[in-house]
This record gives C-alpha cells, sequence and structure tokens, in this order.
C-alpha cells in the first residue's frame, strides 16, 4: 500500500447544535478516484469543504502528503494543489473562460514604471490549449463564462484544474442538473484524472456515475462511515442499502 495523499483523522464539525462530522477518519490514496455517497445531509460536503478551505474543522487532523494541514482559504488549498469543482460557483459568470482559467492567478506583464498589466495574451492562448487537452470544443477563451452550459462550465473548471496541475480534484455533485450527455462527458473527465496522476473525490447521489468512474466507494451516514470498499467488491444494490 502506498502512504495515503490525504488523511482525516478523528475530525469533527458542529454547526452550533448541528454534529455534522463524528469522528470521521478517512484514508485517500495517490491516483484513486473515490467516491463520496450518502443521503442528504450525511456530511458529505462538509468533509470535502473542511479539505478545500471553504469550512474549519471542530477538532482532528488533517494531513496531505504527511504534512498537517488547516486552510483557512480556498486559496490555500489551491496552492497546495487541492482543487474544488462545485455545479455553480466554481467560476465567476460575468467573466470570460480566459479570465476564469487563472483567477487568482492571473500571470502579469511588466510595463514602464513597474505597474503590472495582466497579460491577456498569455491567458487566452494557454486557455485554449488547457481546453484542447481535456477534449472541450468551445468557441473561443473570450466566451463568457456565464453564456455556458453547465456541463461546458464543469469541463473549464477541469480544465483549470489540469493545467494547473492539481494534485487532487473534488466534485461535489458536479452532475447536478446537467444533460445527460454533458454527464457523460464530466464521468469521462473523472476517469481520465487517473491518466494524469490526480486523485479524486467525486461526490453523487446517482450511483451508476459512481460506479462509472470511481474505484472506490465510501458512505457516510449521519456524519459517520458506515462503508468503505473497493467498487468491484461491492454492488450498487449493498451500498444503496446501506444509505
Ligand atoms: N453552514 C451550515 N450551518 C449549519 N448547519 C449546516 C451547515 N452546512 C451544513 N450543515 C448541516 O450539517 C449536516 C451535513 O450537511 P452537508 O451539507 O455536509 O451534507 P451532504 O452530505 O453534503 O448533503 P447533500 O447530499 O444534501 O449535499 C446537515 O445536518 C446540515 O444541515
Ligand atoms: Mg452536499
Amino acid at each position: 500500500m502506498p502512504e495515503p495523499i490525504i488523511r482525516f483523522q478523528d475530525v469533527h464539525k458542529w454547526y452550533s447544535g448541528v454534529h455534522a462530522l463524528k469522528g470521521v477518519t478517512l484514508d485517500i490514496y495517490p491516483n484513486e478516484a473515490l467516491g463520496l455517497v450518502g443521503d442528504n445531509g450525511a456530511g458529505k460536503s462538509t468533509l470535502i469543504n473542511i479539505l478545500s478551505g471553504t469550512e474549519s474543522r471542530s477538532s482532528g487532523e488533517i494531513t496531505l502528503e504527511g504534512k498537517p494541514i488547516n486552510f483557512a482559504t480556498p486559496r490555500q488549498a489551491m496552492d497546495r494543489g487541492i482543487e474544488t469543482i462545485y455545479q455553480y460557483n466554481s467560476m465567476v459568470p460575468s467573466m470570460s473562460i480566459a479570465r476564469n482559467m487563472f483567477i487568482g492567478r492571473e500571470p502579469l506583464k511588466m510595463s514602464i514604471g513597474g505597474i503590472g498589466w495582466l497579460d491577456q495574451e498569455r491567458m487566452r492562448s494557454e486557455s485554449v490549449s488547457a481546453i484542447a487537452d481535456v477534449d472541450l470544443h468551445l468557441r473561443s477563451p473570450d466566451a463568457i463564462v456565464g453564456e455556458l452550459s453547465g456541463g461546458q462550465r464543469q469541463g473549464v473548471a477541469i480544465a483549470r484544474a489540469m493545467h494547473f496541475k492539481s494534485k487532487v480534484m473534488i466534485l461535489d455533485e458536479p452532475t447536478n442538473h446537467i444533460s445527460v450527455k454533458e454527464t457523460q462527458k464530466v464521468i469521462g473527465f473523472v476517469r481520465s484524472l487517473k491518466d494524469q496522476s490526480i486523485t479524486s473525490v467525486f461526490i453523487s447521489h446517482n450511483m451508476h456515475h459512481v460506479f462509472d468512474c470511481c474505484d472506490r466507494v465510501v458512505a457516510m451516514r449521519l456524519g459517520e462511515i458506515v462503508m468503505d470498499k473497493r467498487i468491484e467488491e461491492t454492488s450498487i444494490e449493498e451500498v444503496s442499502n446501506i444509505l
């Protein structure tokens, strides 16, 4: 067994009166695609939000490649190679694809007097190649993200994570409200992450999607892990019955 890339050890989360995580211990291994399932309110988003820096934990330890982490912002998580994709808020809808690709990491071009200007040309050309790399066909890097479909947005977010060589990609219900065809594309993206040596955590209510693209399935119920099995050692029925 390789060393885990991420370890959660006895992680608890309280939201005032709600005990959302009740001592979660979980090891995630490099390059694996982990499916995280559970009923509404089971604690899936809370767990990954603590990892991605959007929530803080109440107690417990989390390590990334053996080193303790405690991100205060998503930016800090991104700097350490952890990228999160949500259905709606991973991008700024009013900005172009190129600007969204480089959000928070904008390359600067120096001008006389030392004032930095955004290197628009570089953002455009790198966006075009990053998008082509994930086999996504979009008209122009200048297209406004708000005018893309849900699946296309997910594609841009995935292209971004790949372009910046994320180590870990978290996808929290990325296939909600998108068409069957676009869903297949997102599932294909998740599968392709393995080839890029990216570890992924895929949250979904759709067992077929989880079984289509994950190596392992972890089920949560009321803030606890109630099942943890390799895909080939379980079935959709078994997982559904435990939830
Ligand atoms: N910001 C918050 N403030 C208070 N309680 C919260 C907050 N976020 C989540 N909770 C509570 O924590 C518990 C776990 O919620 P969480 O969002 O992690 O569930 P989930 O497994 O992601 O569910 P879903 O499948 O519906 O997205 C729930 O009881 C929820 O009501
Ligand atoms: Mg959730």
